[in-house]
């Protein structure tokens, strides 16, 4: 490994790879580089970015489906350690070139550009499959608001939606293209503001559903099931499943973060950001998982075959919750429960989209609209075989995992583990854990200096690599069998 810090670092401000969702923050004129105009406002922008589907979808189902409450264990443990240390680290790289990822890596060190590409390579997969998700979302706040809030607690409900020909992929693309359009008109800047709004008030609304759910009759052993960890239920999967669930919830492992910190000011401080975004983020992720998960295992007495359902979890319990208020009743909750899951999924959606347009503009030289054009159809492309895995394309499957779990462990089980192992190794042995420690000792003590190094340098890279190689050999056995 060779020390290179020999590039020179230039103050220059470029513009290059800005997703606008950032550049709105500016007031300075277009050729500046922009930046957040205090702490607070970086803070809520980049929880804003991590807060989405991954915390109200995602965290439910795979705590359900991994044992619970050692999910949960496993997933804190990790958040303040690798999550900690990882954020710290791509927040600070980000600050120190003012670059996004693509090229901040290739400023550090040329030989290391290979790590931006890879980083770039991981929205291009979320975005897609995100999308068939967020489509999935729009069609539970239709069904609700057009009264047809009982049918969608049946039993059998979403099962045969996600299997018909035709309505996941609609749904999908009606998705993309709102995104698309947004994007394209550049008006993030309204839903942005919008946002603010509407994501305490899903907040609001989630305690809300949350206190109802847990009066009901059999919550208390769903909520045990949710909380206590069990060690009995551990396994590697847990550990791979809350790692890639950490780096995905926290936009981790594919620049986001270096990004949002190419943003930040140099007298805001990293650490206690970072401090204030894991606690947002894991907040509403626990608190998701407190409305989903006891219910579900109400609703299906425990029944593991529900709980471990995988994707479908929250869209099948739900629907039941909301039912029992009523034709009525029902139908205004449930709608507007949806609507602000919606309007979360678009927010992440828009931002992924403004990742994936800026890296074919940076490497491809195409303006803004052409490249609004390509990530538009690409996503379009890349998103039917997972819009269309549960019903028409069902045969292909590895194991268990359909073609929309494929992508999802592709990006979050594989690449990000993976992003996450080299950006550690390029930090602690090839660019030196100072040039890190140092900005962010800009602006006063780093508390969490020595941790930070011991971690960057040993812990976190054999950790990854060696959980990243033992589960992939375990769907490997799976795939050969
Ligand atoms: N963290 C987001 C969530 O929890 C998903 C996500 C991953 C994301 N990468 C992103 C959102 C990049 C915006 C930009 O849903």
């Amino acid at each position: 490994m060779e020390d290179s810090n020999k590039e020179p670092i230039t103050t220059e401000p470029q513009e290059s790879g800005a997703p606008a969702e950032q550049q709105s923050f500016s007031e300075t004129p277009v050729k500046k580089r922009s930046s957040f105009t205090s702490k607070i406002g970086f803070v809520l922008a980049a929880a804003g970015s991590a807060v989405g589907l991954g915390n109200i979808w995602r965290f439910p189902y795979l705590a359900a489906k991994y044992g619970g409450g050692i999910f949960i264990f496993t997933y804190i443990i990790l958040a303040v350690t690798f999550g900690f240390v990882l954020m710290i680290a791509e927040i600070a790289i980000g600050r120190k070139t003012g670059e996004s990822a693509i090229n901040a890596f290739k400023k550090l060190n040329k030989k290391w550009a290979f790590l931006g590409v890879l980083c770039a390579i991981i929205p291009i997969i979320i975005l897609p499959y995100y999308s068939v998700i967020g489509g999935w979302v729009g069609k539970y706040f239709v069904t609700f608001i057009s009264g047809g809030g009982a049918q969608a607690a049946a039993d059998g409900y979403f099962t045969s939606f996600i299997a018909s020909p035709w309505q996941p992929l609609l749904f999908f693309a009606a998705f993309v293209t709102i995104v698309f359009i947004i994007v394209l008109f550049g008006v993030e800047k309204g839903i942005e503001k919008t946002s603010k709004f509407l994501m305490p008030a899903l907040v609001v609304l989630s305690i809300g559903v949350t206190i109802y759910t847990l009066t009901m009759p059999g919550a208390a052993a769903g909520v045990k099931y949710y909380l206590l960890p069990d060690f009995k239920n551990f396994s590697i999967k847990t550990l791979l499943g809350a790692l890639g669930q950490l780096f995905y919830s926290m936009s981790l492992a594919m620049g986001i973060m270096i990004t949002y910190g190419s943003y930040m000011k140099k007298e805001n401080r990293i650490e206690s950001s970072v401090h204030q975004i894991e606690i947002f983020d894991t907040g509403i992720a626990l608190l998701a998982g407190l409305m989903i998960v006891p219910v579900s295992f109400v609703f299906s007495g425990g029944n593991p075959e529900v709980l471990g359902q995988g994707p479908g979890l929250m869209f099948v319990s739900l629907p039941k919750v909301f039912n029992s208020f009523g034709p009525v009743g029902g139908g205004i909750l449930g709608g507007l429960f949806f609507a602000l899951v919606l309007f979360a999924a678009l927010t992440s959606a828009i931002s992924l989209m403004e990742t994936v347009i800026s890296i074919i503009m940076d490497k491809f030289k195409l303006s803004r609209r052409k490249s609004c054009v390509i990530a538009y159809v690409g996503t379009l492309l890349l998103g039917v075989p997972s819009a269309l895995g549960f019903g028409v394309l069902k045969s292909v499957s590895i194991g268990d995992m359909t073609i929309l779990d494929m992508f999802d462990f592709l990006s979050n089980s594989v690449l990000m583990p993976i992003a996450a192992f080299l950006t550690c190794v390029f930090i602690g042995y090839v660019i030196k854990c100072k040039t890190i420690t140092d900005e962010i000792e800009l602006n006063g003590k780093f508390a969490m200096k020595k941790f930070f190094n011991v971690m960057v340098k040993y812990i976190c890279p054999i950790g990854i690599a060696a959980i990243l190689i033992t589960s992939i050999l375990d769907v490997a056995g799976v795939f050969s069998l």
